[in-house]
C-alpha cells in the first residue's frame, strides 16, 4: 500500500476530500462486488471518459511554446499597433502544425505547416495565423471545405487518397502555385525550427495619423531553412512519428531557443486598385522587387508549456483577433476565416475558451459576455447590459483601432475577383519552378510529384495532372510524365 510521506502530498478527489486508496476499489470482501458508494472510483472513471476534446478539424497535430517578440526597427510610420512600436517587447505563444493529418499522424508527412502566433498586447490579443508557405490552394472560402475533404480520408476506405487530391487540384487551377511549394522541399521541413512563417494574406496597417497600408508578414527562420528528403521523411514517420514535436521541445529545454526575424512588405494603400495582379489574391506573392522586405523585429520561443493539453491543445488562434493598428483586407479567404475560427473554438473547447490560460488576454477585459458552460470569471460589468446607469463599461471610439476599412460598392454577385492585367493561375507557379528553385531542388520536385502520382492516381485524373504540370512549366511537366511512364 502506498502512503503519502512528508515530501509527497496526499491524494484527494477533485474537491479536496482525502481518498482512502490509490490502488483498491471499495468491495464487499476482497473478492466481492464493487460498491456504488465508491464515489472516488466513479469520479476517476467518469473524468477519464471525458478527457478528450475533439481534435482540430484541420491542423490537429502540432506543437507549441511560449516566448516573446521584440521590435528592432521603427515601423511606426506604418502602424500604431502597440506590439510593433519601437522598443516594445510582447509575450507570445506559437503553435506549429501539419494540416491534413489527425492528432496522432506522423510529423513528417508532406503537407503545409501551420504557423500560428498569439501576441498578448496591451490592447488585447493579436493572432497571426499563417502557414510556412506565402500562398494558399484556393482564393474563395466557399472552396476550403471541398479542398480539405480532398486531402483527408476517402469516405469508403478511410484511407488518404492521392486520386482525390489530384482530382481537386487539377479541377482548380488556382492551386498550382501552392502545389509547387507543397511538392518541393518546403513540403517537409527538417523541423518546425527550420521553416519560415508567412501571413500569406494581406492585412491592413493603420498608423497614428489614420493612414492605411497593405502589408504581408514574413517570419524568417534564424535557424536556416532546411528540409527532409521524401525517403528520410518516410523512414522518420515509422521510427519517430513525433519528430518535430520532440525537436522543438528538446531544443527549448536545452536552452537553444529558436528565433525568427519578422520582415514585412508594405504596399501603399492606393497601389492596390491597379497593381498588375490582384494583391489580395491568396494564391499570389508580391515580388520583392516591387515591395522589398522591411525589418520589424524578432520572435524568440524560450518556454515549453508545463502542460501540453492546457496550453497547446486548448490554444485557440483566430484571425479575427486584430488589435488597433491592424485590420483585415479584401482577401475573401481572410474574410471567411474571420468567422470560422471563433465558431470552431466554441464547438471544440466551449464558449468560454477565451478564459483558458493560453487564450486569456493579459490586458484589461471589460466585456458584456456572460455565463455558459465552464464560465470561470464573471464579467466585471455591474449590470449585464449596455448602456446602463451603474458604471458599466462604455465603448470608447478613441481606443478602437479604425478606420480599418475600405470603400466597397456594387451589386450582390457570386463572381471571381475582377481581373487585374497580369492575373492568371500558372504564371507565378512557373516562375517558382524556373527561377526560384535551383537544379537540385527542381529534380527533387519532379521526383516527389512523380512518386505521388504513381500512388493510386487513375486516368483521367492522371492525364489532367500531367497537363497541369505542363501548364506550370512544359519542361518540368514532360520530365514528370517521363518518370510516371516508367522513364
Ligand atoms: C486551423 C478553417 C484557411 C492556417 C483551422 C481550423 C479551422 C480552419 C476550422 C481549426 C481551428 C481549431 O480548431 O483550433 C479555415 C478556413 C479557411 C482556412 C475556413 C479558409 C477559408 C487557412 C489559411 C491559413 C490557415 C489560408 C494560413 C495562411 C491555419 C492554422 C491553423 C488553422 C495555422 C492551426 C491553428 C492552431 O495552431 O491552433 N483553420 N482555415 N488556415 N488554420 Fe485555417
Amino acid at each position: 500500500m502506498s502512503e503519502s510521506s512528508p515530501q509527497t502530498p496526499f491524494t484527494t478527489n477533485n474537491v479536496g476530500i482525502p481518498v482512502e486508496s490509490d490502488e483498491h476499489s471499495l468491495t464487499v470482501g476482497s473478492d466481492g462486488p464493487i460498491l456504488m458508494q465508491d464515489h472516488y472510483l466513479i469520479e476517476k472513471m467518469a473524468q477519464f471518459n471525458r478527457e478528450r476534446v475533439p481534435e482540430r478539424v484541420v491542423h490537429a497535430k502540432g506543437a507549441g511554446a511560449y516566448g516573446f517578440f521584440e521590435v528592432t526597427n521603427d515601423v511606426s510610420q506604418f502602424t500604431k499597433a502597440d506590439l510593433f512600436q519601437p522598443g516594445r517587447r510582447t509575450d507570445m505563444l506559437a503553435r506549429f502544425s501539419t494540416v491534413a493529418g489527425e492528432l496522432g499522424s506522423p510529423d513528417t508527412w508532406r503537407d503545409p505547416r501551420g504557423f500560428a502566433l498569439k501576441f498578448y498586447t496591451e490592447h488585447g490579443n493579436y493572432d497571426m495565423v499563417g502557414n510556412n508557405t506565402p500562398v494558399f490552394f484556393v482564393r474563395d472560402p466557399i472552396k476550403f471545405q471541398d479542398f480539405i475533404h480532398s486531402q483527408k480520408r476517402h469516405p469508403a476506405t478511410g484511407l488518404r487518397n492521392n486520386d482525390m487530391q489530384w482530382d481537386f487540384w487539377t479541377l482548380s487551377p488556382e492551386t498550382a502555385h501552392q502545389v509547387t511549394w507543397l511538392m518541393g522541399d518546403r513540403g517537409i521541413p527538417k523541423s518546425f525550427r527550420h521553416m519560415n512563417g508567412y501571413s500569406s494574406h494581406t492585412y491592413m496597417w493603420i498608423n497614428g495619423a489614420g493612414e492605411r497600408f497593405w502589408v504581408k508578414y514574413h517570419f524568417k527562420t534564424d535557424q536556416g531553412i532546411d528540409y527532409l528528403s521524401q525517403a528520410d521523411a518516410d523512414r522518420m514517420a515509422g521510427s519517430d512519428a513525433d519528430h518535430h514535436r520532440r525537436d522543438l521541445y528538446e531544443a527549448i529545454a536545452s536552452g537553444d531557443a529558436p528565433t525568427w526575424t519578422l520582415k514585412v512588405q508594405v504596399m501603399p494603400f492606393d497601389d492596390a486598385a491597379d497593381y498588375r495582379f490582384n494583391p489580395f489574391d491568396l494564391t499570389k506573392v508580391w515580388p520583392h522587387a516591387d515591395y522589398p522586405l522591411i525589418d520589424v523585429g524578432r520572435m524568440t520561443l524560450d518556454r515549453n508549456p508545463d502542460n501540453f493539453f492546457v496550453h497547446i491543445e486548448q490554444a485557440a488562434f483566430e484571425p479575427s483577433n486584430l488589435v488597433p493598428g491592424i485590420g483585415p483586407s479584401p482577401d475573401k479567404m481572410l474574410l471567411g476565416r474571420l468567422f470560422s475560427y471563433p465558431d470552431t473554438h466554441r464547438y471544440r473547447i466551449g464558449p468560454n475558451y477565451t478564459q483558458l490560460p493560453p487564450n486569456r488576454a493579459r490586458s484589461q477585459v471589460h466585456s458584456y459576455s456572460k455565463d455558459g458552460p465552464m464560465r470561470y470569471e464573471a464579467s466585471d460589468a455591474a449590470m449585464p447590459y449596455a448602456p446602463n446607469s451603474y458604471g458599466g463599461p462604455a465603448a470608447d471610439p478613441a481606443r478602437f483601432g479604425g478606420p480599418a476599412g475600405w470603400a466597397s460598392a456594387g451589386d450582390m454577385v457570386r463572381e471571381a475577383y475582377k481581373l487585374h492585367s497580369e492575373d492568371d493561375d500558372w504564371g507565378q507557379a512557373g516562375t517558382q519552378v524556373r527561377q526560384v528553385l535551383d537544379d537540385a531542388q527542381r529534380d527533387r520536385l519532379v521526383s516527389n510529384v512523380a512518386g505521388h502520382l504513381t500512388q493510386g492516381v487513375s486516368r483521367p485524373v492522371l492525364d489532367r495532372a500531367l497537363q497541369y504540370w505542363r501548364n506550370i512549366d512544359k519542361n518540368v511537366g514532360d520530365r514528370i510524365a517521363h518518370k510516371v511512364n516508367g522513364g
